[in-house]
């Protein structure tokens, strides 16, 4: 069994490709793994612009494709001239109707390479940006129209708690078994929840931020102290930095610990970002050891909050695994003081490795072969849905 797998939700255009190996766990090598990063392009906005995305993914997928076929040992080239048939062309036009440069591309990929041996395509179809989440569905309807290849709709933030506990061994990946009930807590630019998990593929939201997500308040707060997009990474270089000279906060700059004591799993972010805003204000223009100050400040106090969030919800689960995932998983300083609290409270505790921390494909390949383990069905119907819970996948 061989998946090929698409992301697009936000600004990374990503394609896997992954070979299912013989067993009952769910095993599987890498073929081919590509990550096309639109950082550079969207900081000169300090934010991801949705137009751009879209136009950019649009512009990389079928290239991307091609290579990842390339890479795979996939990808035949035609010797002979080949002509898309009149019912799949029309299809296919119809369907990238509103992408001209993608269908052209599609179609010179269609003409020039025989059908590849894949069975499975994965895609990702929500939560994110629906004009972005829609260039990867419009690929990957594209695939499944001309060469007939079943199609599995998947959930980035399903993505995120499965990357999250692959492991690997001989350079092959598992996902193994869980010791559950598991607890997921997820954090990324648009995301901030916990996730009881009873079983593989089914998913109850326990507790959810109330306005910004914790990779916004990260971004955000960047902003206000002058750091380019994407803002978790400085932010936390910075606190590092105070954290090795044992930088002591001044009392005026010291943050709130937002809902800390609120006895529920809710958690609140956007205070905290006013609050960041409010001591920059006040000592403007500020100097470098004050940014170093605040950064600290803001990343202790959403650790704190973290920390104590999980505590509770690891209580009143009885959860025996909590599993980390999203972008701001990334955080080393996050990741130590839950590596803390697993170790204190007795639970076993996943974080993703590094470099699947932010968006990839092989999150969404490795919850394909997932799905298709746990028998799910695929869709000739697929839709984006931008706000598409967990809950419901
Ligand atoms: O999961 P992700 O790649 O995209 C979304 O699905 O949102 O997460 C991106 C978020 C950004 O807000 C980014 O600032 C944050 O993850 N992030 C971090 C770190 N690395 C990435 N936040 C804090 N510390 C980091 N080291
Ligand atoms: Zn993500």
């Amino acid at each position: 069994m061989i998946l090929l797998a698409i992301e697009t939700s936000c600004d990374e255009t990503a394609v896997s490709i992954v070979k299912r190996l013989r067993g009952k766990q769910v095993r599987f090598e890498v073929l081919s793994h590509k990550v096309l990063s639109q950082v550079d392009l969207h900081a000169q906005y300090g934010g991801v612009f949705p137009a751009l995305a879209k136009r950019e993914h649009a512009k990389a997928l079928t290239q991307l494709i091609a290579e990842c076929l390339d890479e795979a040992d996939l990808l035949i080239e035609r010797t002979n001239t080949h002509h898309i048939p009149n019912t799949e062309r029309k299809k296919l036009e119809t369907l990238l109707e509103r992408e001209p440069e993608m269908l052209a591309a599609m179609k010179v990929l269609f003409e020039g390479i025989q059908k590849p041996a894949i069975d499975a395509i994965a895609v990702t179809s929500g939560p994110g940006l629906e004009p972005a989440l829609w260039v990867g569905i419009g690929g990957a309807l594209a695939l499944h129209t001309v060469w007939d290849i079943p199609l599995y709709p998947i959930n980035h933030m399903e993505g995120h708690v499965v990357a999250s506990v692959l492991s690997h061994t001989d350079g092959n990946y598992e996902i193994p078994e869980l010791d559950v009930p598991a607890v997921a807590l997820l954090i990324s630019g648009g995301h901030t929840e916990l996730v009881r998990i009873p079983k593989w593929r089914s998913y109850k939201v326990i507790g959810k931020t109330r306005d910004d997500a914790v990779g916004e308040a990260f971004d955000k707060a960047a902003r206000m102290l002058d750091l380019p997009y994407p803002g978790g990474p400085q932010i936390s270089k910075l606190a590092e930095h105070a954290r090795k000279e044992g930088l002591v906060v001044d009392e005026d700059l010291r943050l709130p610990r937002p809902m800390i004591n609120s006895g529920d799993l809710a958690f609140s972010f956007s205070g905290l970002k006013t609050a960041v805003l409010i001591r920059v204000n006040k000592r403007k223009p500020i100097d470098d050891i004050t940014k170093r100050m605040l950064a600290l400040e803001f990343e202790n106090a959403v650790t704190d909050v973290l920390v104590s969030k999980v505590k509770q919800a690891m209580y009143e689960t009885r959860a025996k695994t909590l599993i980390v995932g999203g972008g701001v998983s990334a955080n080393t300083h996050i990741r130590h003081a839950l590596k803390n609290l697993a170790e204190s409270d007795g639970f076993t505790l996943f974080v993703p490795d590094h470099a699947l921390s932010t968006d990839n494909g092989l999150m969404i390949a490795s919850t394909g072969l997932l799905h298709i383990a746990t028998d799910a069905k695929p869709k000739v119907k697929i839709i984006a849905n931008g706000s598409w819970s967990i809950e419901d996948c």
